[in-house]
């Protein structure tokens, strides 16, 4: 299975003639901005309609989102005010709401919903908005885990499943994919998105917004999607959250805008901004991102919010001087919606009637909200997703609880397995399973799970009890939890340790360590779990490690050590099955890092895609090359990394031309060889670099992924194609295109191993 290569520009593959494509068209990028400006919108009459008799208080309404009163989940700070039930149902009946978020009551939603379809003036629809960012009650792995599946398709159908479940709670909206690319692990919303690579991370972006809208948006069981966070949060400073942002402007778009390109040509309608500033301009009001490349060169057509709070925000910044200066930078550079605040409501009107904003601007970001109301079918069917019954048959569906198995299974990250220790025999060995997530399933989902179960998760435990049956020779001991010791703890860890002939220890961050507002200095396991598994490897037992975490950790000592070890995020309300289905060989891994392990901490930020330098690391001397003095360049486990229960060896990479000029499409082929005694899932990954070029480009960028199922003793060809686009760097003038030259392509199993070979573009 291969999995397509985006097109270049615009929504469909497009053929460039050599020379078009070449010449780079700094001009068409000229004209590009210069047609920036916002162009308007067909008008539909019955939204114009609308528009005309609405006041000045009644648009500034419809672009204002409110967290619902019921709001269940406490994932936003405390807001200047919030609305109680009554509140909410007085605003509707006054027109003074567009909608609310986070609320997953259907019977207050759909009673506010008829209040404003009966009672309200204009009977203008509410939209009902919420964080479904990987799952409701059925709660599949953390986006970054589901990432490692590399699997696109896979990111699809568990959107669609979301879709399917969170609609039957009465929304319509969800504020996800989160795209962002991040190549700082102590980031904490690492978690959020697919990871360190654009590539990748672009095509997920558009398989997950293709799950949630479905095939027809109007539908009860799609979700709008929501590509966040517009743009480049991912770069935070130093890794901690809400920080500035400084990248100029050929990075942003060569790394962090790719994956919102995609997901808006994959039919994504609106957009949240990102609480960063980029180099001193705060994205919920900077007019380059929001109007001029969004609306002007990539022709989006839906609504762009803010998010939380993040128009008062400016203030904060340093960017408004108060509130109504914050309202009319933000509205003016395109955000068209305030979030989580009222903001808008409260000054829209009086800013045009002084004239210090043109209501024509008011008008134009209220028709966005109204037509993207109309695309979900709200004014046709305001109660679309409001049935109650719906529920009953949706919520949990055995389908859904299997797929998020299966993705828990294809999430799950085998990086090491010293002597073959895995997978474990069902019978004849006694296995002791400790470590603070052995029974428990509080921290099985992780963060973003706002109206999930985790009571109904599986544990490790539990899985393992179910795969083995009554009477299986095994233990399970908690050790310590997951911050603090326990009395005893460590000493009835060993007991058990000393009485199996394996220990498999089960580790990491418990869910407040990653996430929104978790960033960290130190990426690495509490110090109570690390000294557990100090007493437990001094037993001398074979040692297996899972791991939990919503980022790449810095392992060291006993855990990095272990004879095995298996990456397991935060996998969903199927945890504890699918690590049992790997532990003992009923699944055998398939994961791949979608984020460089780190030898320490300090190295962050450190991703794959680097740029070499003056002074590469390129052999064992550390003295003058660009490197810490401690450490090695070399990532502890690479992106891309991930072993099978099998042995897969990769020959030689071999290119169709060495020097290509038929249509500059080059064919780029590698066999492999299952050398193992199991059937194994492998991973093949395409990487190029380009040897010179005049804005130096990184020692190895992914371009090619494909799933290739290998019986054992069989070999297979995988081909990838590369065309021009594919080569293709964004240039000082901002135009995308390819240069002449030399590039080095890797057909590999991971991001730094692979043989390499070369073509030259002439
Ligand atoms: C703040 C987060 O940054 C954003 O991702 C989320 O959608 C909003 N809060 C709403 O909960």
């Amino acid at each position: 299975m291969d999995f397509d290569i985006l097109p270049f520009s615009g929504s469909a593959r497009r053929k460039l003639s050599r020379r078009a494509f070449l010449a780079g068209s700094a001009a068409l990028a000229t004209v590009a901005r210069a047609l920036a400006a916002a162009r308007p919108l067909a008008p539909d009459p019955h939204i114009e309609d609308l528009l005309r008799r609405m006041t000045l208080e009644e648009k500034a309404a419809q672009l204002s989102i409110f967290r619902s009163p019921i709001s269940s989940a406490a994932i936003n700070p405390q807001g200047r005010r919030e609305p109680t039930r009554e509140d909410a149902m007085e605003d509707v009946r006054r027109g003074l709401a567009a909608g609310y978020f986070n609320g997953f009551d259907i019977a207050f939603n759909r009673e506010l919903q008829r209040i404003a379809v009966e009672e309200s003036r204009l009977r203008i629809p509410l939209i009902f908005a919420a964080d479904v960012i990987h799952g409701l009650k059925t709660t599949y792995p953390i986006p970054l885990g589901e990432a490692a599946s590399f699997d696109p398709e896979l990111c699809r159908r568990t959107a669609r499943a979301a879709a399917e479940e969170a609609s039957a709670f009465g929304l319509h909206w969800t504020f996800a994919p989160a795209i962002d690319v991040a190549r700082d692990e102590r980031w904490g919303r690492v978690l959020e998105g697919a990871g360190e690579d654009s590539w990748l991370g672009a095509r997920i972006a558009a398989a997950r917004v293709r799950g949630f809208q479905g095939d027809d948006l109007r539908a009860d069981d799609s979700l709008l999607a929501c590509p966040k966070h517009f743009a480049g949060y991912g770069g935070v400073e130093g890794g901690m959250e809400y920080n500035t942002v400084d990248i100029p402007e050929t990075e942003l778009r060569q790394v962090h805008l790719p994956p919102f390109k995609a997901a808006f040509d994959a039919g994504a309608l609106s957009t949240m901004t990102a609480f960063n500033d980029i180099a001193g301009v705060p994205c919920t009001a900077n007019r380059r991102l929001l109007t001029e490349i969004l609306r002007g060169e990539w022709r989006f057509r839906g609504l762009v919010v803010s998010d939380f709070q993040s128009v008062r925000e400016l203030i904060d910044h340093g960017y408004a001087a108060d509130e109504a200066d914050a309202v009319v930078k933000a509205l003016d550079a395109g955000c068209d919606v305030a979030l989580g605040d009222d903001i808008y409501r409260r000054h829209i009107p009086a800013l045009v009637r002084k004239r210090r904003l043109a209501e024509a601007k008011v008008n134009e970001s209220a028709r966005r909200v109204l037509r993207v109301k109309k695309a979900l079918g709200l004014f046709e069917n305001p109660y679309r997703s409001l049935d109650p019954d719906r529920r009953k048959y949706v919520v949990r569906r055995p389908d859904m609880v299997a797929l998020a198995r299966e993705a828990a299974r294809k999430s799950i990250v085998l990086l090491k397995n010293k002597n073959d220790l895995l997978p474990l025999p069902r019978t004849g060995k006694s296995l002791a399973f400790i470590g603070p997530y052995v029974p428990d399933t509080a921290q099985a989902l992780g963060a973003w799970a706002l109206d999930g179960e985790p009571e109904r998760a599986v544990s490790l435990e539990q899985g393992v009890r179910a795969a083995l049956g009554p009477g299986a020779p095994c233990s399970f001991t908690r050790g310590c939890a997951p911050e603090d010791a326990i009395p005893g703890g460590v000493e009835a860890a060993v007991r058990a340790v000393q009485d199996a002939d394996v220990a498999v220890l089960y580790l990491g961050e418990p869910e407040r360590m990653s996430g929104e507002s978790a960033s960290t200095t130190s990426i690495v396991i509490p110090p109570c779990q690390q000294d557990l598994a100090e007493a437990v490897a001094a037993t001398g037992k074979p040692l297996v490690v899972i791991l939990k975490h919503g980022r790449a950790l810095a392992l060291s000592g006993a855990v990095r050590a272990a004879d095995a070890i298996l990456c397991s995020w935060f996998l969903g309300s199927e945890s504890g099955n699918a690590l049992a289905d790997l532990l003992f060989g009923d699944f055998s891994p398939q994961g791949r890092l979608p984020v460089s392990f780190p030898q320490a901490s300090g190295q962050e930020p450190f991703y794959y895609d680097h740029r070499s330098t003056g002074r590469p690391q390129s052999d064992a001397i550390a003295a003058f090359k660009a490197r810490y003095t401690e450490v090695s360049n070399e990532p502890l486990f690479a992106f891309g990394h991930g072993l099978t229960y099998s042995t897969v060896e990769y020959g030689e990479t071999l290119v169709s031309a060495p020097r290509p000029t038929r249509n500059r499409v080059v064919k780029i082929s590698a066999q492999l060889l299952n050398k193992g005694r199991r059937a194994a899932h492998e991973t093949a990954q395409l990487y190029v670099h380009e040897r010179v070029a005049a804005i130096t480009q990184p020692v190895r960028q992914l371009k090619g992924v494909q799933h290739v199922e290998l019986a054992p003793g069989e070999a297979k060809m995988v081909e990838f194609t590369l065309r021009l686009p594919d080569l293709a760097h964004v240039h000082g003038n901002l135009a995308d295109r390819a240069d002449h030259g030399a590039y080095d392509v890797w057909i590999a199993p991971s991001a730094i191993s692979g043989r390499k070979a070369t073509f030259f573009l002439a």
